[in-house]
């Protein structure tokens, strides 16, 4: 029997304190009409201090609301993937200390890499693993503590992030009624260097000096990531549209990486979407890289904006560049 995967729960979670561009102010030279036209964002949720709340501990808490709305314990998954660029530790991976917090004894837990892409990434891994008939019940999460990667003396780069998690309980169920329709995953290793952390890892591993020079921290060409976000998002709604004979007209519902309002902006002209069928949470929690598509897929699934039957077209678009598309009907 074909199968495909069904999100029978989601769950969100971002950390209690509510940052304003007003504070952001009082960081670096910014300002809050600048952040606002240029990005959309009003407030972005920061965990307290560095290393006070980990990416893990967040994606425990979406976790746990995902398996309560599916109805199901962590002893009935058979997969944890975790779509993540800032996991506790270098070594083990966060989806292996996710387990272990979640005490989800019978899964495999492993990491994915794809930056804000990450978790659309894991979903697209989770479709084939239970397609393929292989598991029955899979954790999908994108959880991150940008905060911790983000150089805070940098205005063009630090006023865009925000920390939070989201989690898909994803099951296998029948062909017919909700599901995954399709999903599609892209990369263009060859623009890195718009969007990277120069030190840290073996080609460049952390001194003193570096340290002292932020070399830790993310450096983005703000410029060159949007006008690759948006050719490459239009460029996989119209790919996935085209192939499973829908149109533009019929995606009821958009849920799209959170980047920047004015890529999203961008991405529903050339669609032709209305912007009114975007989910748009930018305003409220800023850019959470792999966190995004998902905590803003669980605020349209709790306000009833998801209804039975709706088409969902998701999209993301992260380092590397990697971007991913899926048509999900609810
Ligand atoms: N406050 C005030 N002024 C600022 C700030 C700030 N926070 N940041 C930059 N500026 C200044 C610059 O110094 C520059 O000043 P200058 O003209 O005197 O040199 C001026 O504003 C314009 O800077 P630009 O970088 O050209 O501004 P731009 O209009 O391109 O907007 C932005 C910057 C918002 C980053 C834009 O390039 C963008 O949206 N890029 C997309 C990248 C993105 O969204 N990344 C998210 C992470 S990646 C991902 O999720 C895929």
């Amino acid at each position: 029997m074909a199968l495909r995967a069904r999100i029978i729960g989601t769950g969100a979670f971002a950390p209690p304190r509510v940052v304003t561009n007003d504070e952001m102010a009082k960081i670096v030279d910014t300002n809050d009409q600048w952040i606002q036209e240029r990005s959309g964002i009003k407030t972005r949720r920061l965990v307290d201090y560095e290393g006070a709340m980990s990416t893990a501990d967040m994606a425990e808490h979406a976790a746990r609301g995902a398996l309560e709305r599916a109805g199901i314990t962590a002893m009935d998954l058979d997969l944890i993937i975790v779509g993540t660029v800032t996991p506790d530790l270098r070594v083990p991976s966060c989806a292996c200390i996710l387990q272990d917090k979640l005490g989800a004894k019978n899964a495999a837990a492993f990491d994915v890499l794809a930056a804000c892409a990450g978790s659309m990434f894991a979903l697209s891994v989770a479709d084939k693993f239970l397609r393929a008939g292989t598991v029955k019940r899979i954790l999908v999460v994108g959880a991150e503590t940008l905060s911790v990667i983000t150089n805070w003396t940098d205005r063009s780069t630090c006023v865009l992030f925000g920390d939070a998690a989201g989690a898909f309980v994803v099951e296998a169920g029948p062909e017919e009624g909700p599901g995954l329709i399709d999903t599609a995953v892209y990369s263009d290793g060859s623009t890195w260097q718009h969007l990277y952390i120069p030190a840290g890892g073996s080609k460049k591993p952390l001194t003193p000096e570096l340290l002292a020079a932020r070399q830790d921290r993310l450096i983005m060409n703000g410029r060159e990531v949007y006008k690759i976000a948006v050719r490459s998002l239009v460029d996989a709604a119209r790919k996935i549209l085209e192939k499973n004979g829908l149109t533009a007209n019929d995606i009821d519902l958009v849920v799209a990486h959170q980047a920047n309002l004015r890529i999203i902006e961008a991405v529903a002209d050339r669609v032709e979407i209305p912007l009114e069928r975007f989910v748009i949470n930018i305003d409220r929690y800023g850019n959470t890289s792999s966190a995004s598509a998902f905590i803003t897929f669980d605020e349209a699934v709790r306000d009833g904006r998801m209804k039975p039957g709706s088409k969902v077209l998701m999209l993301a678009i992260g380092a590397g560049m990697c971007w991913a598309a899926a048509l999900y009907r609810a």
